[in-house]
């Protein structure tokens, strides 16, 4: 255990000190297939040309000024992302709790302007929104919220994927908005039915309230769309994102259209650091590369591969209760805890994670090519089928 770090992330045994592409390399030389992409942030893989271009210039150029004055490279990041998503404004952090925290916010003078004192967002069980005092207390994980009482108030959870326990919270009047993951990532990748997000859209018009999608884990094209909202043909009212945005560089965005996207006025909200020059010019890099077709498209056959390869081999392993998701964030839920596999797949030099205690998670580099999706479809049904 380190003497100086606090003991939040537990006994940490294996360290990694270079990237190129999809490997990670520990100390010894040794090379690791990536499946796990810091957790859903190195979408163009590691030291990708463009990425490292775009912040060794920066960094010759100027790291950071404050928000005190215009930065170009916020205007270029915020207009790409507002052509890409079609929504209208954007603030920007430097993580997803912090994007989240500012819809939170929103949410709050949407509240005060329709004259609501007691304001309430709906959220769902089984969420993750992040580890602040507001969004964990958003989450819809009690073992996150454990030990933090007192939470901050203002949130109702309903289970997922269940658009009429939505509406029936709606009709009590002092329904805000509804915060939602278009699939559920820590939860164990949990994918609702096609229309959930068109349902929920009407309720919301409906009640007049805030849709606030949290696209943290599952936009800048991991889902093999830009943002997984656009799998189906509504628009929220307000998006959040992180993650993969900055390809490994901390940076989330709040983005907002309409009513929302004009409630943040100066001195409403802000952050020191949050969408300096460093940052906004490696995220434009990293989301010229991500909204690329070829991207896109590689995405979704290398998806097809992967979800084909691994309904094949494990096609006949009784321990394997369902293989779901998105793209390439895929799910692999066993009938029993499995976090022992993380260290197994290390040990054959293949990097995975394990989520809500019994799900395979995998989430490749978008780049990732065929070979590396038979690679990681052999290792990870052995595995299974081993345990
Ligand atoms: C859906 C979702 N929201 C929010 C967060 C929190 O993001 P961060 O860890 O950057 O604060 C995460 C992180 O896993 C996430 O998956």
């Amino acid at each position: 255990m380190s003497q100086y770090l606090m003991n939040n992330y537990g006994e940490r045994s294996h360290s990694l000190n270079r990237g190129e592409g999809c490997y990670l390399f520990d100390d010894s030389g040794q090379r690791y297939l990536d499946a796990l992409s810091g957790i859903a942030v190195c979408g163009l893989g590691h030291c990708h040309p463009q990425v490292t271009r775009a912040i060794t210039e920066q960094a010759q150029t100027l790291l950071h000024t404050s928000n005190l004055f215009n930065i170009e490279q916020q205007e270029k990041l915020a207009h790409a992302l507002c052509e890409i998503s079609g929504m209208e404004k954007a603030f920007f952090s430097n993580s997803g709790a912090e994007a989240n925290e500012a819809a939170i916010k929103i949410s709050r003078l949407y509240a005060e302007k329709k004259g609501i004192t007691d304001p309430v967002v709906i959220v769902t069980e089984g969420s993750f929104h992040g580890r602040t005092m507001a969004t964990l207390s958003a989450t819809g994980n009690p073992k996150v919220r454990q030990g933090f009482a007192p939470l901050v108030q203002g949130f109702k959870h309903v289970p997922y994927n269940e658009p009429v326990a939505i509406a029936e919270q709606c009709k009590s009047g002092n329904v805000v908005a509804v915060l939602i993951e278009p699939v559920q990532g820590e939860g164990g990748v949990r994918v609702p039915d096609a229309d959930y997000l068109t349902e929920l859209r009407q309720i919301c018009d409906q009640y007049d309230c805030l849709l606030m999608l949290d696209e943290i884990q599952t936009g800048n094209a991991r889902t093999g769309r830009y943002f997984a909202f656009q799998h189906s043909d509504i628009r929220p009212d307000v998006l959040t994102t992180a993650k993969g945005l900055g390809n490994g560089v901390p940076i989330g965005a709040c983005l907002a259209s309409g009513v929302a996207a004009e409630l943040l006025q100066a001195g409403t909200h802000g952050s020191t650091y949050g969408g300096n020059p460093l940052v906004c010019a490696t995220a434009l890099a990293t989301v010229t590369e991500l909204r690329k077709d070829s991207l896109l498209d590689n995405v979704n056959a290398r998806s097809q591969q992967l979800f084909e390869g691994l309904r094949l081999a494990l096609k006949e392993c009784p321990r394997v209760k369902d293989i779901r998701g998105k793209g390439l964030m895929v799910g692999i839920e066993l009938d029993q805890p499995c976090g022992q596999l993380v260290e197994q797949a290390w040990q054959k030099g293949l990097i995975i994670n394990v989520t809500a205690g019994n799900t395979v998670r995998l989430l490749p580099p978008l780049i990732i090519n065929e070979e590396h999706i038979e690679q990681l479809v052999n290792t990870v049904s052995e595995l299974i089928r081993g345990i």
